[in-house]
């Protein structure tokens, strides 16, 4: 029997809470669809921040490289300062376990209240390929005369080729494999790439030179748009069933999919995940740990259980995975009264128990 070896870090907030549904489905999928899962959990996040000064050692992502997946809560402290354990936990686990894709799927499901008028389950369905490594999140850059009124602070876009090659390879297969023609649901599978080509003359030329050149020598079937960074979220909001598979850099794409969030149903719903195609990837809900709903049981647990489905999916456990989906559609359809916090009409616990017991019957 396959047995995956899974990582939880469940961190801060109403990570834990989230997490602990998540992993009820994860099980009880594994007893369903005949696979193993051996789980080891890891107590990264603020609290041990502030216990030990410690957010993510660099023995821990050593420890992390030999699991076959991550499961992360979320990480988010009010008492620690901004940045710190972003930076030293999740964009840590990011780079250094080189989870070069961040792939958000924006997906409507049925029954779910949509912020976009005249938008439906058929227009709001497609998938952003955000870039995970590089662009601004590097850290490259500084500050000069710090504190002075001539002080300069520099903050640098940095891709190189590499980077943004193996990326759109991922999305040219991934739209290959998913886009709405292999999904039956348009006559062509399409790529589009976000960028800025108008100002950002250097960085987005360079993806979309790389972009084409791709495309018109390795997946000639795949039709290629390109849209600007504001243009996209325009189009987000107006015309959203003209997306795809879309394709962007790591800033753009950490902004253009909480706009999707939000159209999807919002943070409840959302889950993300971190995927090094060739390494250990690291699935989450996108919502962050909400620190004011903290132990109430009323955080909603939907978005934790997708990055399990997404996990599933990921580790090649596909009919558990498909399993996961199909019972989030049939709650979001005829259980829940609302994905936001408290209004849900059923608890955290609540929620996790059914989808559980659905899959288990
Ligand atoms: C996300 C988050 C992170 C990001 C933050 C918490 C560093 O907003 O996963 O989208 O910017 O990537
Ligand atoms: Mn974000």
């Amino acid at each position: 029997m396959q047995m995956y070896k899974i990582a939880v870090i469940p961190g801060d907030g109403t990570g834990p809470e989230v997490t602990v549904e998540a992993v009820k489905v994860l099980k009880t999928a594994a007893d369903k669809f005949n696979f193993k899962v051996e789980l080891t959990e890891f107590d990264f996040g603020g609290e041990r921040y502030m216990r030990t000064g410690e957010t993510l050692p660099d023995s821990a992502v050593e420890e992390l490289r030999k699991f076959d997946s991550i499961l992360l809560g979320a990480i988010g402290h009010p008492d620690v300062a901004p940045g710190i354990l972003e930076k030293g936990i999740l964009l840590k686990a990011r780079f250094e376990l080189d989870q070069y894709i961040n792939l958000r799927p924006v997906k409507l499901y049925p029954g779910v209240d949509c912020p976009l008028k005249d938008k439906g389950p058929e227009e709001i369905d497609y998938v952003v390929v955000r870039e995970n490594t590089g662009g601004i999140y590097t850290g490259t850059g500084g500050i000069s005369m710090k504190g002075t009124p001539n002080e300069v602070a520099v903050q640098s876009a940095v891709y190189n080729r590499f980077q943004v090659d193996r990326c759109l390879k991922y999305a040219f297969e991934y739209a290959q494999k998913h886009g709405k023609k292999a999904r039956g649901k348009g006559d062509e599978n399409t790529l589009a790439l976000c960028g800025k080509t108008n100002v950002l003359t250097y960085l987005y030329d360079l993806w979309e030179r790389a972009f084409n050149e791709m495309g018109e020598k390795d997946y000639p079937d795949i039709r290629r748009d390109y849209y600007h960074v504001d243009a996209t979220c325009m189009w987000m909001v107006k015309n959203p069933e003209w997306f795809d598979v879309i394709v962007t850099g790591n800033m753009f794409g950490d902004i253009i999919t909480d706009l999707g969030a939000i159209t999807q149903g919002g943070m409840g719903i959302a889950a993300g995940g971190n995927i090094n195609p060739e390494g250990v990837s690291m699935f989450e809900p996108i919502g962050g740990s909400a620190p004011k709903y903290t132990g109430q049981g009323v955080i909603n647990p939907l978005a934790a259980i997708c990055s399990v489905q997404m996990m599933l999916e990921t580790l090649g456990e596909d009919s558990a995975g498909a399993k996961i989906e199909d019972v989030v559609k049939f709650i979001t359809a005829n259980k829940l009264k609302g994905l936001g916090a408290g209004q849900m009409g059923y608890s955290t616990n609540e929620v996790g128990d059914m989808v559980a017991k659905i899959i288990a019957d």
